[in-house]
């Protein structure tokens, strides 16, 4: 099974980016750990700080992959133009958020993404990509 990670803006930060929000571990890090567990797993990471490029991606990978897990960064809720990918691509899509994001600002309490995805998990730390991608793999 072929599932895809793909971080956002910022997200290339984690370990240092705001540790009391999102954690000390490098996303790099997480997902060594990750992929030694499931080494059964066709699992592949993809991080970008371009709207474009992320769309890039999703238009490449949402046709073959088997699910993509996506934690889109502050892109989640601004841009309707991911959210158009989104819903354009057959690959099912987990959405993923570190933080629990409705126990922060309002304006992260509102995604344009989730009506389209699968599911989403959010407040439970970087456990929520090892969540996503056991539910693909059980699921998918
Ligand atoms: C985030 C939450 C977003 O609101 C924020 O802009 C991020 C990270 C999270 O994983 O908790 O960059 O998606």
């Amino acid at each position: 099974m072929k599932i895809l990670i793909i971080n956002g803006p910022n997200l290339n930060l984690l370990g240092t980016r705001e540790p009391e929000i999102y954690g000390n571990q490098s996303f790099e890090s997480f997902f060594e750990g990750l992929q030694a567990g499931l080494p059964n797993a066709d699992l592949k990471y993809f991080q970008s700080n371009h709207e474009g490029t992320l769309l890039d991606k999703l238009h490449e990978a949402g046709f073959s992959a088997d699910g993509i897990v996506l934690n889109a960064g502050a892109l989640t809720h601004t841009s309707i133009a991911l959210a158009d990918a989104v819903a354009a691509i057959s690959t099912p899509i987990i959405e993923v958020h570190i933080s629990n994001v409705h126990r922060r600002e309002p304006f992260r309490h509102h995604s344009f993404l989730s009506a389209h995805c699968v599911g989403s998990i959010v407040g439970l730390g970087l456990e929520g990509y090892r969540l996503a991608v056991l539910w693909f793999l059980r699921n998918g």
